[in-house]
Formats: C-alpha cells, structure tokens, sequence
C-alpha cells in the first residue's frame, strides 16, 4: 500500500474529505508533495503561521534542545531553561498582574486550564461563554462552545454553562454571584 492508502486506512480522519496532500517538505509560505508539486500555502499550521514553515531560528533552537533533552517529568517539576525563558517574556509583554504562564499542547488545553483555574480560584462553578464561539475539541471546551454543530454529538456536557450574545447589553445580565468566569477568545 502507498502513503495514501495506509493514511486513509490506519489514520482517524477528522473530516469526510480530507486534503490528503501528501507534504514531503515546507519552506517559509510554500508547501511540496510527493509528485513535486508546489503549493502556497495560506492556511498554515497553527504552530507556524506566525515565521513560515521551518524558520531557521526555530529549527535551530528545535535541534539545539533535542541535543540537551526532550521530555523530563510531568509538567511544572523541574526548572527548564527554555521554558523559563519563555514565560518570562511573555510576562514582560503583559499587564503586570498576568505574570504567571500555565503552558499547554493544544489550544483546547488552554481552554480547558481557564475554565479549571476560574472555577477553583473563585469556588463558583458557573461559566458564561457565547454563541458561535469556537474553543476547541475537549469535553469542556465543548460545553462552552456556542455551536450546536461541534458539541451535539458528545452530550451530556458539563452544566452550569450559559451562552450569551455578542455585543448585547442584555448578556451583562448573565452574570450573577455563581459566575466563575465569562470565556471571550479575542485573539486566535
Ligand atoms: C478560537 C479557537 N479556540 C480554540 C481552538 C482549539 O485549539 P486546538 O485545536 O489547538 O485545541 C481553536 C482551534 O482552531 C480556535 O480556532
């Protein structure tokens, strides 16, 4: 069997049509599939839309790190440079009282970490997100999804949500003395 067939047979498949481009490299704006064919591409994977495929610096830093190690201990154990470094600088970049980072794989993770720290910071357990809103593929981040297509399949979620409306004064209604907290994604 060739890549494509044992792609289709052995690879859950997110969607019914998938792309399938088979992608043997990327350079900055550009992708390559097996047959030589050249795309520009303008969906770019998330981890690097922001320097184009295979920045030197972050190959660098990628081949660097895997000489010193990779994976150590469960999150949040031993100091690791590279780590350190970085949520130093995204503190740097914050308001001064958002100087602590929770890192996670995954935009879901993140979801999922904002809706954990709300409820146990403030001991209330409701959550108050909007409709249309995307967050991501987990159990939680689907519940405060605003999208009945994502989240109807894997019911019942988690209660204790609410979904408001964009730009409604009325929405300032919803919260009350249960919120834990009110889920706005304003940068993706
Ligand atoms: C607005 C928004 N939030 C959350 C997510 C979830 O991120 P991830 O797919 O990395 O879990 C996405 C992913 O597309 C997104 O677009």
């Amino acid at each position: 069997m060739n890549q494509r067939e044992l792609f289709l047979r052995h690879l859950a498949q997110t969607s019914s049509a998938p792309l399938a481009l088979e992608i043997i490299k990327a350079e900055g704006t550009l992708l390559y599939d097996s047959g030589g064919k050249q795309y520009l591409d303008l969906i770019g994977g998330i981890s690097v839309c922001n320097t184009g495929h295979r920045h030197p610096k972050v190959v660098k830093a990628i081949k660097d790190q895997a000489d010193q190690y990779l994976h150590l201990l469960v999150y949040g154990e031993f100091i690791q440079s590279p780590q350190v470094q970085y949520a130093q600088l995204l503190a740097e970049n914050l308001p001064p009282l958002l100087n602590c980072v929770y890192f996670t794989n995954s935009g879901t993770e993140a979801t999922e970490g904002a809706m954990k720290l709300a409820k146990r910071a403030s001991g209330r357990t409701q959550i108050i997100s909007f409709k249309s809103s995307y967050h991501g593929s987990t159990q939680g981040a689907l519940s405060i999804m605003g999208d009945e297509y994502w989240r109807n399949a894997f019911r019942p979620l988690l209660p204790g949500i609410l979904h408001a409306e964009f730009n409604a004064m009325s929405s300032l209604d919803f919260i009350s003395a249960s919120t834990a907290c009110v889920v706005v994604e304003t940068v993706i």
